[in-house]
């Protein structure tokens, strides 16, 4: 699922969290070495690497924030481990924020708390890294992975009175084999082109959430990226599991070389 927080396809979020970790280690390092050393200046540069981990990880939440709110797929396993992600890196800073109460107001020098404190929060910010990956590596999200001839990723929002039809592009605007994801009244739904015309469906897969719009149609049957299930593009039959559940499928009507998708009831 391509990111939306991203600049030419680059997702933002992975690229601002190496500073947070990195400060993240290195505050308790430097507080840990300024102690045993009796180096005034090591222990306020572990202070001010602290406030640079707990700034530097807001400004990477931003990005991710908006990814969570548009890119990840609403009703999900994803969306799930997306919340856990963000609580768990949040309770993080919280910890590192924690430990400038046990520095000394003067000198800066941290006391056995803020050591502890910080080294908590780079803890708690491993576990968030390990769901972030999953978040990467499993569900894929901020990965364009789409394959030859998909072409770009596409939305459009589209609204009208339920029950009426909504023109929602040129007939020749997809190919066979491509799709378009529409937000329509509020809905997910795929319109995808296969050979024998078009189809529309839910951008639910019905096994745990997976985006349809990010996964591969071909010979009438979308796959969903996550675990694998097929569906029939026209009728919505699930063709292989896991999920075992059929997806909810659209009229769609093409007349005079434009594609009206018949707008459900809200
Ligand atoms: S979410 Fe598991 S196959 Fe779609």
């Amino acid at each position: 699922m391509r990111s939306t927080a991203q600049i030419k396809g680059h997702p933002l979020h992975p690229i601002l969290i190496a500073f947070p970790v990195a400060f993240g280690v290195a505050a308790p390092t430097a507080d840990l070495v300024g102690v045993l050393g009796a180096w005034p200046t090591v222990w306020a540069t572990g202070a001010y690497l602290a406030v640079a981990a707990v700034v530097s990880g807001l400004v990477a939440g931003v990005p991710g924030f908006i990814d969570y709110l548009y890119t990840v797929p609403p009703n999900s396993s994803a969306k799930k481990r997306a919340t856990w992600h963000m609580g768990v890196n949040l309770t993080a800073l919280a910890l590192i924020a924690l430990g400038w109460a046990f520095r000394d107001p003067d000198t800066l020098r941290p006391g056995v708390g803020t050591i502890l404190l910080e080294a908590a929060g780079l803890g708690v910010m491993t576990v968030g890294g390990w769901l972030g990956g999953t978040l990467v590596y499993r569900n894929q999200i901020g990965v364009d992975h789409r394959y030859a001839d998909a072409g770009k990723w596409t939305e459009e929002t589209v609204a009208g009175a339920p029950g009426a039809g909504v023109d929602v592009g040129a007939a020749d605007e997809l190919k066979v084999g491509q799709m378009k994801l529409l937000h329509a009244n509020g809905r997910r739904i795929v319109l995808a082109r296969t050979e024998d015309g078009y189809a529309a469906y839910d951008d639910r897969c019905t096994h745990k959430g997976g985006s349809l719009a990010g996964g591969v149609l071909a010979c009438g049957t979308v796959a969903c990226p996550w675990h694998g299930s097929q569906f029939d593009a026209k009728t919505g039959a699930v063709k292989a599991g896991p999920a075992t559940e059929p997806i909810r499928t659209y009229r769609v009507e093409e007349t005079g070389g434009r594609v009206r998708l018949i707008l459900p009831p809200a």
